[in-house]
């Protein structure tokens, strides 16, 4: 019997580090033999966002000790390691220079290839640690730092088709939640103070919802949220407004992704596969109604599993494995690269001004 490729992979960009060690199973989906994320919430959390130098010093201190758990529970030999993939981009360059650097050491140790991952095609693959997706398919990333659609072409071609034009969606939820006096980061929670809340209640503006093609706006909630915050005195007007917000986010998204659908059509790829990922992709009203958005427009929708929608090593080990069976791999001069994009000849697009 041939031996399966074996990738560890590595995350630092942002706030996670992270370690994982998957298994290639030919045509099935590949096993995750360890996925170890260890969050620096409370090192931050009194700053109410990241701090790049403490969120560095925290990777540093930690990246030893994550991988040897990682490799623990996987239960393999250092021998076994087929290659070692590490995120280089986008994200914080104190703080991807953690992993990259042990990443590319690691692999010098063992001789092994070492794979540059781009921290946005991890999560653009990380169903495939989940579901059978072939290419070509539409992509909806939605995460802390980015929101966009995609047309992923194959692995490293994408075509953007759409992107925020000012904050990201998880950047609008955490804003929303820092507005409403909970700690960062507060997607998750908004989610769940939407649940006991009144949709109705408050009127929030849906910016370029009729222009733009598929581009997004969220700057212009935060400003009517602020102004809201000021007269809320009620916890249940808390709920209130955080169920509006949900529910404005959704239309916006269900709106904006039909839209997706017909440019990503216009292309002729022949294929109805929508995969939506990202940290946001784990909100399930925010599933759910693209899960409706599909069905009416005859798209199949792929989500990761919602452990591997936020930040972690698994989904890097993915694209890794992708770029092992191509023979991609990288010198170990590759540098950080904290603004690498998915598509590199998108133009750029941001700032009110901006005239869609
Ligand atoms: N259930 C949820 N509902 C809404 N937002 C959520 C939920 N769970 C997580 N998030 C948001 O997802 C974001 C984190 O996602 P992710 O880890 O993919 O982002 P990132 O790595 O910081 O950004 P990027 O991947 O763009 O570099 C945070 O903004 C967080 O609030
Ligand atoms: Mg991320």
């Amino acid at each position: 019997m041939t031996k399966k490729t074996i990738i560890l992979g590595i995350e630092s960009s942002c706030d996670e580090t992270a370690v994982a060690v998957i298994r290639d199973n030919g045509d099935k989906i590949p096993t995750i033999l360890s996925n170890i994320v260890s969050s620096q919430f409370d090192i931050h959390k009194k700053f109410g966002g990241v701090v790049p130098e403490l969120a560095a010093r925290s990777h540093l201190e930690k990246i030893d000790l994550i991988t040897n758990k990682a490799l623990e529970e996987s239960k393999i030999k250092l021998n076994e390691i087929d290659a070692v993939a590490a995120t280089a981009g986008p994200g914080l360059i104190v703080c991807l220079t953690v992993g990259l650097n042990f990443g590319k050491a690691f692999a010098l140790s063992l001789k092994k290839p070492f794979i540059a991952v781009n921290h946005l095609e991890g999560h653009a693959l990380s169903p495939k640690l989940n579901s059978k997706l072939n290419y070509p398919y539409l992509l909806l990333l939605i995460s802390g730092g980015h929101t966009q659609y995609l047309s992923v072409e194959g692995l490293g071609k994408y075509k953007r088709l759409g992107t925020t034009i000012d904050d990201a969606l998880g950047e609008a939820y955490d804003k929303t939640a820092k507005l409403l006096g909970i700690d960062f980061p507060g997607g998750p929670k908004i989610e769940e103070f939407a649940k006991k809340g009144d949709f109705q209640k408050f009127k929030l503006p849906k910016p370029i919802i009729k222009k733009g093609g598929c581009n997004l706006s969220f700057a212009g909630l935060k400003t009517a949220i602020l102004r809201i915050v000021k007269n809320i005195k009620t916890e249940q007007e808390k709920f209130d407004l955080a169920a509006s917000f949900q529910k404005t986010i959704e239309e916006i998204l269900y709106e904006k992704t039909k839209v997706a659908f017909q440019d990503f059509n216009k292309k002729k790829q022949n294929t109805n596969t929508f995969v939506v990922a990202g940290g946001v992709a784990a909100n399930k009203g925010i599933r759910n109604k693209l899960i409706e958005v599909s069905e009416e427009n005859n798209f199949k929708t792929i989500f990761p599993n919602i452990n591997l929608c936020s930040d972690n090593a698994a989904m890097i080990a993915m694209a890794g494995l992708e770029k092992y069976k191509l023979k991609l791999f990288d010198n170990l001069d590759f540098q950080a690269n904290p603004r690498w994009a998915l598509d590199e000849n998108a133009k750029f697009l941001k700032g009110a001004g901006v005239k869609l």
